[in-house]
């Protein structure tokens, strides 16, 4: 028997209505507007490992992440944790249960936790919500190892969030999300707001955290670099779909899709010394009104006619009709 991933996401999607006010569709003679920002993605995540979502801003990372913990109700397809369906309402008291072991962490951490309580507090919330150690000593101890575990002095937990650091704050954050004993936890642009030398440290300290505690991670970034520092596996995604999805290391050294190869020649860690650089071509189309069939062949090299009227379909990990066909040379 093999064994059943630990995060299972099936043909997911989100519509979202940006229709103007009625008033004015009436008299600018509109119709709704519906905006497709994830259209059928499908992924799996191992337990133990870091899938990573790398795009664009716009492309429907924020999206996926947010249906992925259930903050967000899909308008199809289907998410499950351990076995548990995170979208299926009948087994709403299982998916309670699923909570404590999913956290998620922001771009943000001064948005994500509360100015006017102390650190010591907001750590010990999600301890006290799941009811996890009982005792103000005990909780309080727990906080205490929970601030040394990501780095920080357990006497950090009198201060206010505003007297650390970004970085520091997204330790504190880091500390909240571990406090209920999570094992999934989904990070989205964790450190898109940190200076690089703080980025590092942060990124390592995850990395850290995993292997110490065994943790799953779903890590979202726009910058490949931070990518390849953390992911098993990469899915790279495009105006709300999954372009390909490749191990980590096989991503940069075998990148497949046209789009891909667009993102990868735009690094500048990456790109190969003495080549001219190319850099991410043209605009990302509105999203409202995407183009047709393959929605990257207005800025694709390769694109062909059966492209503007077919959406590929992913096969062996790349939805792309000249890769599909051996037409794009390697
Ligand atoms: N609540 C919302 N209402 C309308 N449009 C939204 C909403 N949230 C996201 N979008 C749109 O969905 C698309 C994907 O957004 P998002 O998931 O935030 O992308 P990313 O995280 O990759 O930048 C974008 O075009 C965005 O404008
Ligand atoms: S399907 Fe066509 S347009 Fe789309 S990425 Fe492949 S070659 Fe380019
Ligand atoms: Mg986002």
């Amino acid at each position: 028997m093999t064994e059943r991933p630990f995060v299972e996401v099936r043909d997911l999607r989100r519509v979202f209505d940006v229709s103007k006010p009625w008033l004015n569709r009436m008299l600018e003679r509109q119709d709704k507007q519906f905006l497709k920002a994830v259209d059928g993605v499908s992924f799996d995540i191992r337990k133990g490992e870091t899938f990573a979502l790398v795009g664009e801003s716009g492309s429907g990372k924020s999206t996926v992440a947010r249906m992925v913990v259930g903050l967000l109700p899909p308008s199809g397809g289907a998410v499950s944790i351990d076995g548990i369906s995170m979208t299926d309402r009948a087994v709403s008291q299982e998916r309670q249960r699923l909570r404590r072991r999913i956290q998620m962490i922001f771009q943000d951490p001064y948005a994500s936790l509360n100015p006017r309580w102390r650190v010591g507090r907001i750590i010990a919330e999600p301890i006290r919500a799941f009811d996890v150690i009982q005792g103000e000593q005990a909780i309080t101890a727990r906080v205490g190892e929970l601030l040394t575990l990501v780095g920080l002095h357990p006497d950090d937990a009198k201060k206010f969030p505003h007297e650390f650091s970004g970085g520091q704050r997204q330790r504190i954050a880091i500390a909240r999300a571990l406090a209920a004993d999570a094992e999934f936890i989904v990070c989205d642009e964790p450190t898109s707001a940190l200076d690089v030398s703080v980025q590092a440290q942060i990124l390592n300290l995850m990395r850290d955290l995993q292997e110490r505690l065994g943790l799953t991670y779903l890590f979202i970034s726009h910058n490949l670099a931070v990518v390849r520092h953390m992911a098993t596996r990469i899915g790279v995604m495009y105006l709300g779909r999954l372009v390909e999805v490749s191990e980590g290391k096989r991503l940069f050294s075998d990148p497949r899709h046209p789009y891909t190869r667009m993102l990868l020649e735009a690094v500048p860690d990456l790109a190969m010394v003495g080549k001219p650089r190319e850099g991410v071509k043209g605009e990302i189309p509105n999203p409202i009104d995407p183009p047709s069939g393959c929605t990257f062949h207005p800025r694709c090299p390769l694109v062909f006619d059966r492209c503007r009227v077919e959406a590929p379909a992913v096969i062996d990990g790349v939805a792309c009709h000249a890769v599909n066909q051996g037409r794009a040379a390697a």
